[in-house]
């Protein structure tokens, strides 16, 4: 099997939501700083790591080499979907996902990102999903989240869903840039 390349995860799942501009890419980036992450990048708002375009440069990635931060800025959605399953097989990292409901879509989500959603425990993944839409999300992540991360978000229906997993929409609504509400869903 290959070498580790985070020693220890939580095995933890935290779900990013928020409208555009609310702060989600600039909270998500403080919490992979000091991590070795590998980050789907679609929109290209990270910088500071190792930047693959296509999956062919990616698969050849030797993750053995040491600890990284990974960037994949692929121009292909298909090229993702390998990606999670490269990242299923060699385990032990953090998958941050930007922009997740492009790849877990409401009705369909990629069967190899929805592999490490519900197995991703048992190959020490740790997950951070983005989206703007929480409504348009596939219900998988949300249902899978151990914390959930709320910026700003005015949308009735995103705000009607929130709202089953405890948030107050006022609260939400009223929220300033950059300012968030968390909730922890394991107790
Ligand atoms: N806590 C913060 N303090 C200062 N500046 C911030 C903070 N959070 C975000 N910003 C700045 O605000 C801008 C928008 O933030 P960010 O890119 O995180 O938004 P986003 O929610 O990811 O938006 P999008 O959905 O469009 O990607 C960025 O230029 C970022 O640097
Ligand atoms: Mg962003």
């Amino acid at each position: 099997m290959r070498i580790l390349f985070i020693p220890k995860k939580e095995n933890r799942i935290i779900v990013i939501l928020g409208k555009k501009g609310a702060g989600k890419s600039f909270y998500a980036n403080q919490l992979v700083k000091k991590e070795p992450a590998v980050i789907i990048d679609p929109l290209n708002e990270y910088r500071g790591g190792i930047y693959f375009f296509n999956y062919e440069e990616f698969e050849k990635f030797d993750f053995a080499i040491g600890v990284f931060k990974i960037i994949l800025k692929f121009k292909d959605d298909e090229d993702y979907s390998s990606a999670f399953a490269k990242v299923f097989e060699v385990g032990n990292c953090l998958l941050l996902v930007e922009e997740a409901d492009l790849f877990a879509q409401s009705q369909n989500i990629d069967s190899n990102l929805r592999k490490i959603l519900r197995y991703g425990r048992h190959r020490n993944i740790d997950q951070i999903y983005i989206s703007r839409r929480p409504y348009e999300l596939n219900r998988l992540v949300t249902a899978m989240a151990d914390e959930i991360v709320v910026f700003r978000i005015n949308e009735q229906r995103d705000l009607e869903f929130l709202q089953k997993y405890g948030f107050n929409p006022d609260e939400i609504r009223s929220l300033s840039n950059y300012q968030h509400i968390k909730k922890d869903l394991t107790t």
